[in-house]
């Protein structure tokens, strides 16, 4: 089988790539480093010999003239993601993340398969509003609260993607998928998301240990089961058109509980400080993984303990080995950076 990783550089796309090549599968990675390190875990990658890397920006059409055709399966993961970056400059999310859909849209093949990557800030404002419940299946009603918000401009575009792919693939005879991800983690994740975070943190020995959102509730995914579920989405290829909730609902996990979790993993015990949630972030995130399970028989196997020892133990070892020397971003050479001097909102835009 023959794979093309669009944004395969990032969290999700070298995980992703990971298992393909495991699984003896060809694996073509495109990425623009904006975002995804050009580390040695790309480098292992780019070693193997069922693996192309390419460099290349998806919002040029160029760079899509350049890409040959013949993949069996598509993942469209390359966007701009993060509260920083979407609120420093929510135009350029609007335009790198709907450029790059509307692109492949426009390469695509008949016959190819597309698995697109929203989220669930996409019905984020109806939570907000008291509309929606939660677990939240697909059918709830999308929502922007307000369209000024740059915070908005992700989900914004995000909503376009999933509408571009539901009605524009069928009139490119492909089949498409949109998968909504649901607070996935796990190691080489970048420190914007908050476990990362606060792994640094609690790393880092700060005291007292701050909490944003201390009482609110996510439903937190292991990446490798992230993955698992768009595997299994994109070996059905009689489900095409349809929006499939992706996340972990086992475990609704308490943010106060979260933080003493890591703490335990780091060893430390400071005091807590409770600080209020950053503005806009809903109190309690979860799916309903119906569809999903119905559609695929998937179900969560890395429980939040373990998923999160292994993270914490990855961003440690990290640290141990290159310091905290970090890029301009914050981000350091092999994804992990410098303990943040702002604190990260508890849950960004995109996680
Ligand atoms: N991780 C989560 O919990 C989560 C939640 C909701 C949605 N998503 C979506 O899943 C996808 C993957 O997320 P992630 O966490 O791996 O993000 P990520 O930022 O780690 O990966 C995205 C990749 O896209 C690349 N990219 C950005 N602009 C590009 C361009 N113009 N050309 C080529 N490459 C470009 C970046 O360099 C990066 O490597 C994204 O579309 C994101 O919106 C993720």
């Amino acid at each position: 089988m023959r794979a093309l990783i669009l944004g395969g550089a990032g969290f999700v796309g070298l995980h992703l790539a990971d298992r393909l090549v495991a699984d003896g599968h060809t694996v073509t990675i495109v990425d623009d480093f904006s975002r995804g390190r050009d580390d040695e875990r790309i480098g292992a990658l780019r070693a193997h010999p069922a693996v192309d890397v390419r460099s290349a920006d998806l919002t040029s059409t160029r760079a899509w003239a350049e890409l040959p055709h013949g993949y069996d399966q598509i993942y469209l993961l390359a966007a701009v993601v993060g509260v920083r970056n979407v609120e420093a400059d929510p135009a350029r999310v609007i335009r790198v993340n709907t450029l790059t859909a509307l692109h492949l849209l426009d390469w695509v093949h008949p016959g190819e398969r597309i698995f697109f990557s929203s989220t669930s800030e996409v019905y984020a404002g109806g939570v907000g509003a008291g509309i929606v419940a939660v677990p939240t299946a697909e059918d709830v009603p999308v929502m922007v609260a307000d369209v000024t918000s740059p915070r908005f401009a992700y989900a914004i575009s995000k909503l376009l993607g999933e509408a571009a792919f539901i009605h524009g693939a069928a009139a490119k005879d492909c089949t498409a998928v949109v998968g909504r991800f649901h607070n996935v983690y796990g190691p080489r994740m970048g420190t914007d998301h908050v476990i990362p975070e606060m792994a640094l943190r609690a790393l880092g020995g700060e005291d007292p240990f701050r909490v944003w959102g201390a009482d609110q509730y996510r439903a937190f995914c292991h990446v490798d089961d992230a993955v698992e579920a768009m595997l299994r989405l994109m070996a059905c290829p009689q489900v095409t058109g349809e929006v499939v909730h992706i996340g972990d609902d086992t475990a609704e996990t308490n943010i106060a509980d979260l933080a003493h979790l890591v703490l335990d993993l780091a060893g430390v015990s400071p005091s807590i400080e409770r600080l209020p949630a950053p503005p806009g972030s809903v109190t309690r995130r979860c799916p309903d993984l119906g569809k999903l399970r119905r559609l695929t028989g998937f179900e969560p196997t890395v429980p939040l303990a373990e998923g999160v020892r292994r993270t914490f133990e990855w961003y440690r070892d990290r640290l141990d080995r290159t310091g905290t020397a970090a890029g301009p971003d914050g981000t350091g050479p092999d994804g992990i950076g410098a303990v943040p001097r702002q604190p990260a909102p508890l849950t960004s835009p995109t996680r």
